[in-house]
Parts: structure tokens; C-alpha cells; sequence
């Protein structure tokens, strides 16, 4: 079995990794060369196209930004791959684009499913990932194997038809998206308040803000986001597509709002800047 595997940010470094360790075959490619780390030195093949990654391969795993990204790279992996190859997306995406891969792909003769994950860079690096799959059941049976690679096996699930994973995965960062502005404006009021921000953070630990604010409270105390786990730039990319997706949502876009005026300050930073630029 050889994997391609395009797209080596954050995630799918750590991801591609995984295939290594586990003595399979792999081939890397991603947009900006030079940034496979010690994937070559630990016996992967870097390539400078799509066509060198793609034309050999059993399986594509797509680990990109978002839709748009898919759309641009996804049309070349089906003009070289072989007939039957099965394209794994893991990038999130939203449904609707996810069908239309799949259209797409089949079209070609290549499976398709999405396959968006859930856990940042920690649980990536631990292979300990939830993943959420759409697709043909045996499609998942087959995308499996290499799933268990980065996903922990009970977090490992189809829950549906192509769409339906990316679909959740927008459900799920709904949540991120306004647990970061929620903490920001109870920050917000608690200064308008007159409230210690470090008595207000530790209480505010042990509510339901507790799980974010375990992990963001260092670089909230630092007033520093460039130890960034998950980009701002990718939460207001999924809260626009949920936005999208979702017609009436008035939360969610007040959220979509905070994170794009949070950009202009900490584009290419983490997440938790939103809370900081809501915070005041
Ligand atoms: N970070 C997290 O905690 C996390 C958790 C769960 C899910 N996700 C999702 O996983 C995906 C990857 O996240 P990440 O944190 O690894 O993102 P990232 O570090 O920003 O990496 C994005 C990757 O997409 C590539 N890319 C962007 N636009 C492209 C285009 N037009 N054509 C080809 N390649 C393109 C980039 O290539 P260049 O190097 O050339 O820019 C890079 O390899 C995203 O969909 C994200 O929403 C992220």
C-alpha cells in the first residue's frame, strides 16, 4: 500500500507521520516545498507535484485548508490517480463541498470520503484524534487501517454518507467558535464589573468554559497567540462555512464577526486571539 499524502501544515505533518511509524509506504507533497520536516530523513518521497504523488498510490489522504483549497488540488489528483484509488479528506470542508468532491471523484472512478478530524496538533502528534466519516461503507472499511493510524479506535466512526462527517465537524467548531467569544466578553464584563481577571479566570476554570481556558489560558495570560494550534484564520474559515451552511444562526455569526475582526490584528495566530480582542 502507498499513501500520498497532500497538505503539510500543522496537521498533516504530524498525521503523514504516523503512516512512517507504522512501516507503510509515503509520498508527500504540499503547495510550498520544503515543508515535509524529517519526513524524507524517516523514509518519505517528496514530490514537487500532485501527478508524482497521486499516479502510484493506493490511497490520497487531502489534509488542506479548506474547500476552496480541495477545489483547486482535487481536480489534478483525479486527472493521475488510478481508477479505484480511494481520496481520504481530511480537511474540513463543510457538507456541501464534500458531495461535490465525491461527484467529482467518482466521475473519475475514485472513492471518495471525507474524513475531517476532531483534537488539534496534541492529539495529532499522540494519534489520538476523533475522526468523523462520510462515505460508502466499504469505503470506511477500507479508509480504516490508515485512519487508526491518527485517530484513537474508539473515536474512529462513520456516522454517514459522503458530508456527513464534514457536517458534524462544523457542529463541533459551532462550539470552539463560541467558546472562544463567550469567554472573551465574560472577560468583557467582568472588567466592566470591576473584577480581578485572575480570580474571575480561576472561577470561571471550573464552569463550563473550564475545558477551553485549560488550554488557552496560558497565552490569554501572555497576551501572546503565536504559539498557534488551530489559526484564527481557519476557525473564521469554519465559522463562515457553518454560517453558510446553516442559514439562521445569529450566535454563530456574531462569532464569525469577532474572528474576522480579530484577523486584522492576529492573522496567522491562535484561535484564543478572539478572546483576547473581544475581551477588550
Ligand atoms: N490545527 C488544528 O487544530 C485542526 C484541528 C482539526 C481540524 N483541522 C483542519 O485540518 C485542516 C488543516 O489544518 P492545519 O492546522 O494543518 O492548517 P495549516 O497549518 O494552515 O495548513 C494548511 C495546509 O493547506 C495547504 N494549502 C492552503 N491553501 C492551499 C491551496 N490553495 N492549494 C494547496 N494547498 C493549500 C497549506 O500549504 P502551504 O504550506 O503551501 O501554505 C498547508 O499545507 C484544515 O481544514 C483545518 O480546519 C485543524
Amino acid at each position: 500500500m502507498t499513501t500520498a499524502f497532500l497538505g503539510l501544515g500543522r496537521m498533516g505533518i504530524l498525521m503523514a507521520g504516523h503512516v512512517l511509524s507504522a512501516g507503510h509506504d509515503l509520498v508527500v507533497w504540499n503547495r510550498t516545498a520544503g515543508r515535509a520536516g524529517d519526513l524524507v530523513a524517516r523514509g518519505a518521497r517528496e514530490v514537487a507535484n500532485v501527478a508524482d504523488a497521486v499516479s502510484a498510490a493506493d490511497r490520497v489522504v487531502l489534509m488542506l485548508f479548506g474547500p476552496d483549497s480541495v477545489r483547486e488540488v482535487l481536480p489534478e489528483v483525479l486527472r493521475h490517480a488510478q481508477p479505484g484509488t480511494l481520496v481520504i479528506d481530511s480537511t474540513t470542508i463543510g457538507p456541501e463541498a464534500a458531495r461535490d468532491f465525491a461527484a467529482l471523484a467518482a466521475a473519475s472512478g475514485v472513492r471518495y470520503v471525507d474524513a475531517p478530524v476532531a483534537g488539534s496538533t496534541g492529539p495529532a502528534a499522540d494519534g489520538t484524534l476523533g475522526v468523523l466519516v462520510g462515505g460508502a461503507p466499504q469505503d470506511y472499511e477500507d479508509a480504516l487501517p490508515l485512519l487508526h493510524l491518527w485517530g484513537a479506535p474508539e473515536k474512529v466512526r462513520r456516522v454517514g454518507d459522503v458530508g456527513a462527517g464534514s457536517a458534524l465537524k462544523l457542529c463541533v467548531n459551532q462550539g470552539l467558535g463560541v467558546m472562544a467569544a463567550g469567554v472573551g466578553e465574560a472577560l468583557r464584563l467582568g472588567s466592566a464589573l470591576g473584577l480581578d481577571r485572575d480570580v474571575l479566570l480561576d472561577v470561571l476554570g471550573a464552569t463550563a468554559y473550564g475545558w477551553y481556558l485549560a488550554q488557552k489560558r496560558p497565552m490569554l495570560d501572555a497576551g501572546d497567540f503565536s504559539g498557534t494550534t488551530f489559526s484564527l484564520d481557519l476557525m473564521a474559515k469554519d465559522l463562515d462555512l457553518a454560517v453558510a451552511a446553516g442559514g439562521d444562526l445569529p450566535v454563530t455569526s456574531a462569532c464569525l464577526q469577532a474572528a474576522r475582526a480579530a484577523l486584522d490584528q492576529h492573522a496567522g495566530q491562535d484561535y484564543a486571539a478572539m478572546t483576547a480582542h473581544l475581551a477588550g
